[in-house]
């Protein structure tokens, strides 16, 4: 399978910075034009950044969205909105909304309902704290993670789970490839039980991935690409991971 390599900026920047930031990846992209046979390169900035990123050429995603359509919610971005202004993807249930806003498993699914409706790909987030895995309850978490953040609209072309373990994320600590790829093959079972072809469906690993750990973690069987929040700050390293993409 392509792999996918996303780029998360979280809320990092300025329009002078996003939009260099956008034309160096664009213009390393260009310069390497066989990286692209290997991986699809997508970038999530800020809403208020899609239109630097659309505008260098590069696959755009949002990093959340509403539920709803379109009315009175003050201060919402509808995925039709997102399409709309270019966008092909959107990240939902990522840890910080979860932790931070409260984000429950229903919620990313009715948000990943609302993407689907609005022919965006949703990029499905999901990975356990640190006391979850050292109690040994990993599996379970994820598990019931996919299973409830899934909606029945899920398919493997218009949903991309994540797999960030949340004591990774920004930490420098990374899953080893072996234990990342144990989950991602779980994972995969556990989708198994809502669609049939999960074989299809990609599954990134995210978490201080970085150029120098990229190439063992992107050679690993059920990891089809990376969710990468820090590195992809610089186009240097975001480029180099994406190198780092086996030959397909
Ligand atoms: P990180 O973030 O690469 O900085 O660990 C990953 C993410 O949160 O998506």
């Amino acid at each position: 399978m392509k792999k996918l390599i996303a780029g998360n900026w979280k809320m990092n920047g300025d329009s002078q910075s996003a939009g260099s930031l956008a034309r160096d990846i664009s213009q390393g992209l260009k310069n390497t034009p066989s990286l692209q046979d290997n991986c699809d390169v997508l970038i999530c900035p800020p809403f208020i950044y899609i239109h630097e990123v659309a505008d260098n050429n590069l696959l755009v995603g949002a990093q959340d969205c509403s539920v709803h359509e379109s009315g009175a919610y003050t201060g919402e971005v509808s995925a039709a909105m997102l399409e709309n202004s270019g966008c092909s993807h959107v990240i939902l249930g990522h840890s910080e909304r979860r932790q931070f806003h409260e984000e429950k498993n229903t919620t990313v699914a009715d948000k990943a309902k609302a993407a689907h409706v609005a022919g965006l790909v949703a990029i499905i987030c999901v990975g356990e704290t640190e006391s979850e895995r050292e109690a040994g309850c990993e599996e379970a978490v994820v598990g019931r993670q996919v299973i409830e953040s899934l909606p029945d609209s899920a398919t493997s072309q218009n949903t991309v789970i994540a797999y960030e373990p949340v004591w990774a994320i920004g930490t420098g600590k990374t899953a080893s490839a072996d234990d990342a790829s144990k989950m991602h093959s779980f994972i995969r079972l556990k989708i198994k039980e809502k669609l049939a072809d999960a074989e299809n469906l990609r599954i990134l690993y995210g978490g201080s991935m970085k150029p120098n750990n990229a190439k063992e973690l992107l050679a690993m069987p059920d990891i089809d690409g990376g969710l990468i929040g820090g590195a992809s700050l610089n186009a240097e390293q975001f480029l180099a991971i994406a190198l780092a993409a086996p030959k397909i």
